[in-house]
This record gives structure tokens, sequence and C-alpha cells, in this order.
């Protein structure tokens, strides 16, 4: 590692918020993906379970395995260098704080994570304390929740009326519990500016609005190649560039002027 190029950790995503420089974060589940986005400077890199479905084929991200994520992040462990490097939890692996910490444990020393990250429904706030005690960083996902799609019915946009204020009082919560980061799926772009300044740790956003402090979209959907219709807050960088390294960068450039996401990408 050399001395002009530190690693990304927790604590510079919290300078970057207080200093208001925006930051991009991606999915990857390779190494040569994971290369891809090291040379375009990406800060985060998300080995998401939506494994399950852009890698695996699966209609949902429930069949993932903790197994599946522990290779996958290891793949990547492999190429990058400087970015932080999340590895999701599956769902049903985070079900008590003993589980938790266990398969936390599974995805840091085979895998090679510095954070985990996973979907702060039910139990979350006990488990998301039991690993900030056990020094394992955690994000805390909240919003649109894909591991509870049967019981939602849909994948929709969470926290419109009453709910927001649910939300807010979730994220601050999350945050007094010791999560290093929030991660915001598709609430609309007024909440996300509300948990982005109400919270001092950073709040990652996908289909969250501007204001987050950093930007987060699937690989596969920003280049343009997942199959069927692409989610309204992602956007295809792919489009008239000649590489996938030109269009990962374009994400990078965009996120950090603030070009991306725009207001077609947003919702009220
Ligand atoms: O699993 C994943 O890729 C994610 C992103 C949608 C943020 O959680």
């Amino acid at each position: 590692m050399s001395i002009e190029t530190p690693p990304i950790t927790a604590a510079s995503l919290q300078r970057l918020k207080r200093e208001g420089r925006k930051f991009a974060c991606l999915t990857a589940y390779d190494a040569t993906f994971a290369s891809v986005l090291e040379e375009a400077g990406v800060e985060v890199v998300l080995v998401g379970d939506t494994l399950g479905m852009v890698v695996q084929g699966h209609g949902t991200t429930l069949p993932v395995s903790v197994d599946d994520v522990v290779y996958h992040t290891s793949l990547v462990a492999r190429a990058n260098r400087r970015a932080l490097l999340m590895a999701d939890m599956p769902f049903m692996s985070y079900a008590s704080p003993a589980q938790a910490l266990s398969n936390a444990a599974r995805l840091m020393q085979e895998g090679g994570a510095h954070m985990v990250k996973l979907e702060a429904t039910g139990p979350a706030l006990e488990v998301v304390g039991a690993l900030a005690e056990h020094s394992i960083p955690v994000c805390a996902h909240l919003g649109l929740s894909p591991q509870s799609i049967h019981k939602l019915g849909g994948y929709r946009v969470q926290g419109r009326g009453e709910a927001a204020e649910a939300m807010l009082a979730d994220a601050r919560a999350m945050e007094a519990a010791g999560a290093d980061i929030v991660l915001l799926e598709c609430v609309p772009s007024a909440l996300g500016e509300a948990i982005t300044e109400a919270l001092s740790i950073p709040v990652i956003g996908i289909g969250a609005g501007p204001a987050c402090d950093g930007q987060i979209l699937v690989l596969y959907d920003m280049l343009g190649i997942t199959p069927g219709r692409r989610p309204k807050f992602s956007k295809d960088f792919m489009a008239g560039r000649e590489s996938i390294a030109a269009a990962v960068g374009a994400y990078v450039q965009a996120v950090k002027d603030g070009s991306f996401p725009g207001p077609e990408h947003c919702f009220d």
C-alpha cells in the first residue's frame, strides 16, 4: 500500500461528510470488476446479496447464503487495495446477536470484509449494538429491505407520509447503537436529506436523493446489462461510452460533482 493512497475507512468517510464531499460506492462480486472500480477511485465496494439476482439468476436475494457472500467477498478482496470493502449479511444470517457475530466474523476473517451491512428490520438494533460492541464495523440498511420482499409485497418506495418520522427515529437509533454508516434505499429525497442532516455518521443513498453523503448502485444496473427494466433510481452510464472503465469513471465523477442522481432518478 503506497503512502499516497491510504485506505478508505469509516473515519475517512466521516471526514468526507464533514467536508461536504460526496463519495461513490458500487457493488462488485469478483476480482476483475473490483480492479476496474479500484482504478476509477470508488470509495466503497459492496459485495451485496444482489449477487443472488445478478450473478446467480434468482428472482430475489433470499437464496443467498453466508458461504456465497464469503466466497464473492474473498474474490473482490484479492483485487481491492483502497476501497472500504463491505459485505452483506444474507437473509436470516443475523436473526440473533450470537448468530450475527459468528457470521460477521466469517465475512471478515474468511472473506476479508472491512464492514458488514444488514437490513435493519426487526431486532436489528440489538444486533447492531452487539456487532459494535465487538468492534465489527456495521452499516444499517433502512428503507426498502429486499430481504423482506414477501412481507412488503413489492419493491416500493418506503418512508412516505407518517412513516418518515419513524424512519428518522430508526436512523438515529442505529447511530446511537453504534452503526458506522446508514444506507437508505428507495425513500423520498426530502427524507434522505433529513436523515443525512440528522446523523453525524455518513449516509449512503440508492434512490434516496442527491443530499446523501454517498451514492451506491448495483454495478450491472449502471452498466446497462441487468436484464429487464432498469430501476428508476439507476442510470445506464455505459450508454455512449466505449469501455466499462469509462462508464465507471463517469459514475464516480457524476456522484462527486453532484450531477447524479438527477431529479429523474429520485422519489417525492
Ligand atoms: O445487495 C445490494 O447490492 C444492496 C444494494 C442495493 C445497496 O444492498
